[in-house]
């Protein structure tokens, strides 16, 4: 089987930013573990082939994970050392049974993870997702993150996979409840908090997120799959592509003759097939990417005053 692209690294040039890009071979070793030549072009000049897929693209998914919030502050899960379940266990806070165990050690932590959600603001990934719906004829935004800063950057259409913080529901009857309006006041890495009573059964309220062990919200999978069997690139973003039935998403598009289009810093169980591997951060790969596909207003893509990618200097 010969492969259609050559592999191939871009260093970056600009100050702190350790972006690359590679295109990997259709059945490519993962391109993070091999030492492939470095190639000195400017940073960001992303594979035309890659530009011109999402320019052209008919129907984009764009399938997001916690890295694409940690520029805004919420921590990812997995991150060594920074990462959640490097702190907390997640059987201990995560599953209907640690809920079950111990009510106010779940809804305190998760509590604090609302108010962290609540002080972040949407980054420059966010916004340039949020605008990439302006360029696109049809953008599926699925996002496996249960905070609401997709939607806070103006996505006005996001399929959340796993729940979100801001929904909670009783536990007994699932009727749906509604935070109190002001900031939660939670001490760093929480505390034990009991959760508020349903006002019809007097269960307790639980978050509106998926747990370990529980099935996805149903009509958001179905969609997601759809999706995914219907588009014609898929871009994954920000997550380790370990956690079911989200990470099969790439893999159903892919079967379905879709591209792939990875970014992450960290290498994961998708290099090998992805089309494109964009290693780097969500909040300097998307918005130089909607440059280099669109152009684009300097203000609201390029954080931080960096240059624009070639596209602009035309
Ligand atoms: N830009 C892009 N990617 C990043 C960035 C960044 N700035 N920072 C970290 N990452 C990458 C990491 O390299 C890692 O691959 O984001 C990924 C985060 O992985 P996880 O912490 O495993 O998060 P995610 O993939 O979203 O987890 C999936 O697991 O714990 C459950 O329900 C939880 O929705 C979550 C699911």
């Amino acid at each position: 089987m010969t492969s259609r692209f050559s592999r191939r690294w871009v260093s970056c040039t600009h100050n702190g930013c350790q972006n690359s890009a590679s295109q990997t071979a259709e059945h490519g070793v993962n391109p993070l573990s091999s030492t492939p030549g470095i190639d000195n072009r400017p940073a960001h000049a992303f594979p035309a082939a890659l530009v011109a897929a999402l320019r052209e693209a008919r129907h984009v998914v764009l399938l997001s994970g916690a890295g694409v919030s940690a520029e805004s502050g919420v921590p990812t899960f997995r991150d060594a050392m920074t990462g959640l379940w490097s702190r907390f266990d997640p059987a201990e806070l995560a599953t209907p049974e640690a809920f079950e165990r111990d009510p106010e050690l779940v809804w305190g932590w998760y509590e604090w993870r609302r108010m962290r959600a609540l002080q972040a603001q949407p980054n420059p990934a966010h916004l340039a997702i949020a605008g990439m719906s302006d360029h696109l004829p049809q953008l599926t935004l699925v996002t496996q993150n249960v905070d609401d800063l997709h939607e806070r950057a103006g996505s006005d259409t996001v399929i959340h996979l796993h729940g979100s913080l801001h929904q909670p529901r009783c536990a007994t009857c699932g009727r749906s409840h509604a935070f109190p309006d002001e900031m939660p006041n939670e001490p760093e890495g929480g505390r034990r908090l009991p959760p508020p009573r349903c006002t019809r059964c007097r269960g307790l309220i639980r978050p509106g997120v998926v747990w370990f062990g529980e099935s996805l919200p149903e009509g958001a999978f179905y969609q997601a799959q759809e999706a995914a069997e219907n588009c014609d690139l898929l871009i994954s973003v920000g997550t380790s592509s370990l956690v079911y039935p989200a990470a099969g998403l790439p893999h159903l598009a892919k079967a379905h003759g879709s591209q792939l289009i990875q970014i992450n810093p960290q290498p994961t169980n998708l290099d090998g097939h992805a089309t494109w591997n964009v290693v780097g951060a969500a909040g300097q790969i998307l918005p130089a990417l909607v440059a280099a596909a669109w152009g684009s207003t300097r203000a609201q893509y390029h954080p931080g005053g960096l240059p624009a990618c070639a596209d602009d200097s035309q």
